[in-house]
């Protein structure tokens, strides 16, 4: 920073980057100020929903500072970036996500958004020519479990951030995107160096248990999950036309990662599927 902008630098506020999609994020004490944007309103009763039933592994909404900015508590410990480092490897951490998310939709589940709800989503994507693959909508949950949105304490997942891509979806395409992200469901060439050899089905199988998903959702996570990761894909190129954050990420890999987790999930899916749905699962001990 120059010494002239030091000077403008707000007092004790410290600049917080994740990934670089939403500019102006600042940490001050123990809260977060991040830009309002046109779904923010919702998103604040939505988490205020989740305190007042209980879950507390999420930013505590504090509505809005002086400066027009979103305030929210700063939810301590360690928030991981991409690539995941080795550690983030390990089963527990599957198993404590899992259960996480599951504490997630069990107190959103019933909750019911207000009739002005506004919904974020990435720029670009009402041109993508195939639409949303949640299905019926069952639940509000958070649907972007990307690392820089994983809290961990103790070494494992203990809260989530980032609700910006929160909205009326199902319990089995939320558990997508987080099998997505931490299996991961990605060609082994384009996981991070730990997760590279890992057995894909044997992890989906762990996250299950833990989740204590269905005999119906089993069945149906990994065509979902095909249908999810090709809208993945064609997101990812409508917003690199759009937004110059999103093509950076396209340059920088993106563009080759998809094609190849598309094929990757064709080819992995049937035995992904028949763990997942044999008669004795998988127990985690
Ligand atoms: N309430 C919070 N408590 C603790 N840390 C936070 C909080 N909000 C944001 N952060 C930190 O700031 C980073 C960026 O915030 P956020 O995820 O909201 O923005 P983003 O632009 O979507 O980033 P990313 O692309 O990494 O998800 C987070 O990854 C996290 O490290
Ligand atoms: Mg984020």
């Amino acid at each position: 920073m120059t010494d002239a902008g030091k000077e403008h630098a707000e007092q004790g506020a410290e600049p917080m980057t994740g990934d670089g999609v939403t500019p102006g994020i600042v940490r001050i004490g123990d809260t977060v100020r991040r830009p309002v944007r046109p779904f923010t309103a919702t998103i604040q009763a939505y988490l205020a929903h989740l305190h007042q039933a209980g879950f507390t592994a999420a930013p505590v909404p504090l509505g809005i500072d002086e400066q027009g900015r979103e305030v929210l508590s700063f939810v301590p410990g360690d928030v991981p970036r991409e690539p995941l480092p080795d550690e983030t490897a390990n089963e527990d951490v599957l198993v404590a996500l899992a259960r996480l998310i599951h504490r997630l939709h069990n107190v959103a589940q019933g909750w019911v958004p207000p009739l002005d709800a506004t919904w974020g989503g990435i720029p670009g994507s009402k041109t993508v020519p195939i639409g949303p693959v949640d299905g019926e909508p069952e639940l509000v949950s958070h649907r972007d479990y990307c690392p820089g949105n994983v809290v961990f304490r103790d070494g494992v997942p203990a809260a989530l951030i980032d609700f910006d891509l929160a909205r009326p979806t199902t319990r089995l395409y939320d558990i997508a995107n987080a099998l997505y992200w931490w299996v991961p469901l990605l060609d082994p060439r384009d996981r991070a160096p730990a997760f590279t050899d890992l057995d894909a089905p044997h992890r989906v199988a762990v996250f299950a248990d833990a989740y204590g998903m269905t005999a119906q959702q089993r069945e149906e996570l990994v065509p979902l999950a095909a249908r999810m990761v090709h809208r993945f894909h064609l997101t990812a190129r409508a917003a690199a036309d759009v937004d110059p954050v999103f093509r950076r990420f396209w340059e920088q890999g993106v563009r080759d990662r998809m094609p190849r987790a598309e094929a990757w999930l064709a080819q992995a899916g049937p035995a992904i599927a028949a763990r997942l749905t044999a008669t004795a699962p998988y127990k985690h001990t």
